[in-house]
């Protein structure tokens, strides 16, 4: 059996034409592939406006930017998460406060998040992160209700969850990223991602003004657009109106974007798929405490099982060629977090979590073959 990694990306031939195509065009970045993979992307998800960036973190950044983080802004996220959820408020100088974490989803809590906004006064809070941890929808109506009440505004972490949703009060299916109950959403196209650029982000809105800010910002702070400039004095003429950054994807990226979007829905539902099996399998099984389950509008990012002796199963699964991962340590407990004043304990349920949690393999093109073999290699670390 070769090697089996917990993630990775699945390009076809048709992506590497895709490739090819936009290298032998005039445009190697800001060119045509960037407006069509954001229009197809908008499209998938079901909102007006999308920003393809170079990374998700520097879609985060843009965010925390364009809502205008500075240094009285105080933001909730989860600690279990990528550490990029939390640092994008850094970058702006505002503050990151955690809530803890739903014991059986992996969520962000929102009593909790009531209980820190109840906290302080009205108008302490700005902003709340919630991530679609794993690709479980966050149920974003339940978030508006809470930041509505407050008056915070919303960025919906959405790197998990492309092609994933939750079902509202009235029985909509709201797909992340739509931008319905957020002010923003952010994807990642990292390559164990759903949609592999390399490299690579989008962020989603329904808002102009947002969207217009985010265009800007991505790209120096620097328009070309006549009818925004202040001065004019000739083609060549640009302005830069604010501070930006250059968080650009190229053409060629957003060509395998753009390929790779066309089979998100195979690849989905072949996650779906997994899920189901890794259920089945352990469903009943007494050493497995806690797992992802099979759930409506799940993407299926990853599939976390619980167990109690984390290490020594990590341990069995590599010497059989299976690297499983752990996701994620939790945020508040990394080094450069505890430097600025957070301690273990502070969120006991994500470290309860992170003490119990593997990652196994899921990715499309994981064969049943090589699923059963993991199933397998489980089970019999626990005949033992
Ligand atoms: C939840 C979450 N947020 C943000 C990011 C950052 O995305 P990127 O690696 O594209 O910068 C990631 C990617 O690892 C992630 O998993």
């Amino acid at each position: 059996m070769n090697s089996i990694p917990y993630g990775k990306q699945a390009i076809s031939d048709d992506d590497i034409n895709a490739v090819i195509i936009a290298l032998k065009s005039e445009f190697l970045t800001q060119g045509p592939q960037i407006k069509d993979f954001e229009n197809a992307f908008a499209n998938y998800i079901g909102v007006k406006y999308a920003v393809a960036v170079s990374n998700g973190t520097a879609a985060l950044h843009l965010c925390t930017m364009a809502l205008d983080v500075n240094k009285q802004t105080n933001v909730i996220t989860t600690p279990i998460t990528f550490a990029a959820s939390a640092n994008c408020v850094l970058y702006c100088g505002g503050s990151i406060h955690f809530a803890d974490i739903e014991k059986d989803s992996y969520l962000i809590d929102l009593n909790k998040v009531e209980d820190l906004l109840r906290s302080q006064p009205k108008g302490f809070y700005h902003g709340l992160i919630p991530v679609d941890f794993a690709g479980k929808a966050v149920d974003l109506e339940k978030c508006k209700v809470l930041t509505e009440k407050y008056n915070l505004w919303i960025i919906e972490d959405a790197c998990h969850a492309p092609g994933g949703y939750f079902v509202d009060s009235k029985g909509i299916k709201q797909m992340c990223g739509n931008s319905a109950y957020a002010d923003l959403a952010i994807f990642s196209f990292h390559p164990v991602k759903h949609i592999a650029c390399g490299e690579g982000g989008m962020i989603t809105t329904n808002d102009e003004s947002l969207y217009k800010k985010l265009l800007l910002y991505r790209t120096h702070g620097i328009t070309k657009d006549a009818s925004l400039m202040v001065e004019n004095h000739g083609g060549w003429y640009y302005e830069m109106q604010e501070l930006g950054y250059n968080y650009r994807l190229t053409d060629f990226q957003a060509a395998l974007g753009s390929s790779q979007l066309k089979r998100a829905d195979r690849g989905l539902e072949r996650r779906r798929q997994i899920a189901k099996n890794y259920f089945d399998a352990f469903k009943d099984d007494e050493n497995i405490i806690g797992q992802s389950g099979f759930v409506e509008g799940h993407a299926y990012h990853l599939y976390i099982i619980e167990v109690k002796d984390r290490l020594s199963l990590y341990n069995h699964l590599k010497a059989n060629n299976i690297f499983s991962q752990v996701h994620y340590i939790p945020v508040h407990t990394l080094p450069y977090y505890k430097g600025k004043g957070w301690k273990n304990g502070d969120f006991p349920v994500s470290e309860n979590y992170y003490r119990h949690c593997l990652s196994l393999p899921m990715f499309p093109t994981l064969t049943q073959e090589e699923q059963q073999f993991v199933i397998d290699k489980i089970k019999e670390f626990y005949k033992k």
